[in-house]
């Protein structure tokens, strides 16, 4: 018998983005009628869906743009007038960038593909190059990004407890390191699964570690500034000579367009834009197409102000309210909610959030349980079964029938071990 790939054996297993995304798919289009406090899914918010119904009914009058959008590959690096477009716009926030420092990819997520793989993972000299995730727990979308198992190592984070029944993670620079086998650092920032918003101070830190030891930091803005701008803390976003960010239109309410954003250093931009031509030809035309007015003219970031970030801090102080109401006295904590659209909740007592997780859902609720987001992380850290991740980005009624149901549920597991 032939022997496989090793691509064929790296991809063949349980992959934890894979099982999230299916039960995204059954909550949100399955029969039974579920409550879905899990998945990355942004909401519907009818006045954004009103406002890019708007821009595509613009876009169709066209006498030429719409056509353009579906009948002409774009450039490998992505369209240059929308690229220009993201360069004027984060040059107002003071980041001294070009067309050049700015290309399009498939989604952010096929970005994290393309630049974990160009930087971490086997090296000419047979060295393995790593990518460092200096605050555990991260993004469920890392763990398999690395085609050489392994990419990626994370390390463990310090807890600080906060009052009022709320902790924070903080980057454990005593423990870190970057030396010469990491190939890149690489953080979310609004964290998703916690929400953590590193600060800028321990961001300068860290930047300093990188700039010593020559790598680069790629910094996941999928949920921040300037755009979708779902931040509910004074937090600015980081932008320095060699810093890799990575933007998105999907938490916009926009992820069927499939389009992230790479700024950064233009010899990496020119290395995206070859492996862009090679993997996928060009980008799909209609995310540019769609979102290059709004962006010009400045309504986009009105629009993030004045609709998005309202409605998700609305909800957030809508789940936190719920939850601190039924389940502090049950000991539960909930990190600090600095951004995204996420709740990272934490049980003090020793239940298994993996079995909360399956008892949920069989009571029609769908959150996720905290053991996938630790991609790369090698340490034992009772935090994986004790933790949840909690979505708020569903309307009201979402939010509240599943959070009650949850605090149900949760109550009597907790009785049961106590
Ligand atoms: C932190 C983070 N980064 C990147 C992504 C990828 O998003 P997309 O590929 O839709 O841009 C997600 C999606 O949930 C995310 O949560």
């Amino acid at each position: 018998m032939k022997s496989e790939t090793r691509f064929l054996r790296r991809y063949s297993g349980a992959s934890g983005i894979q099982e999230l995304m299916v039960d995204l798919d059954l909550a949100l289009s399955g029969p039974r009628k579920m409550y879905m406090l899990g998945g990355g899914n942004p909401g519907r918010i009818p006045e954004m869906e009103a406002f890019f119904r708007e821009q595509m009914e613009r876009l169709m009058a066209d006498e030429d743009r719409f056509e353009r959008a579906l009948g002409v590959y774009d450039h490998p690096g992505g369209n240059l007038r929308f690229r220009q477009a993201v360069a004027e716009l984060l040059q107002q926030s003071g980041w001294d960038v070009k067309a050049e420092n700015v290309a399009l990819t498939q989604g952010s997520q096929n970005a994290f593909f393309l630049l974990m793989n160009l930087f971490g993972g086997v090296r000419e000299d047979g060295g393995e190059a790593k990518i460092v995730f200096p605050l555990s727990p991260e993004y469920i979308g890392y763990e398999d990004v690395g085609i050489q198992k392994g990419t990626l190592k994370s390390f463990l984070p310090r807890i600080q407890m906060l009052d009022e029944g709320f902790f924070r993670y903080e980057i454990d620079f005593d423990r870190l390191v970057v030396d010469e086998n990491t190939g890149a650092v690489c953080l979310s920032r609004p964290c998703n699964p916690t929400g953590n918003n590193v600060s800028n101070q321990q961001l300068e830190k860290l930047y300093e570690i990188c700039r010593a030891a020559d790598v680069p930091l790629i910094l996941d803005a999928a949920y921040g500034l300037p755009f979708p701008g779902i931040v509910f803390d004074d937090s600015r976003p980081f932008f320095r000579p060699g810093v890799i960010s990575i933007l998105s239109l999907s938490k916009l309410g926009l992820p069927g367009l499939r389009t992230g954003i790479v700024v950064g250093p233009s010899d990496v931009i020119e290395k995206i834009e070859r492996l862009n031509s090679i993997f996928n030809l060009s980008c799909g035309g209609i995310g540019p197409a769609l979102a290059l007015e709004s962006i010009r003219s400045g309504q986009l970031l009105q629009k993030c102000h004045s609709i998005l970030q309202p409605h998700y801090l609305a909800n957030r102080n809508l789940a936190i309210e719920m939850l601190r109401n039924g389940l502090s006295s049950h000991g539960l904590k909930i990190h600090e909610s600095g951004g995204a659209f996420f709740l990272w909740l934490w049980f003090d007592a020793p239940i298994s959030t993996s079995r909360l997780y399956e008892k949920l859902k069989e009571a029609g609720v769908i959150v996720v349980p905290g053991k996938y987001y630790f991609p790369g992380l090698d340490d034992p850290f009772d935090h994986r079964d004790r933790c949840i991740r909690l979505s708020f980005s569903q309307n009201r009624e979402n939010i509240e029938k599943g959070i009650a149901i949850l605090i149900e549920i949760a109550k009597r597991e907790i009785e049961a071990v106590s």
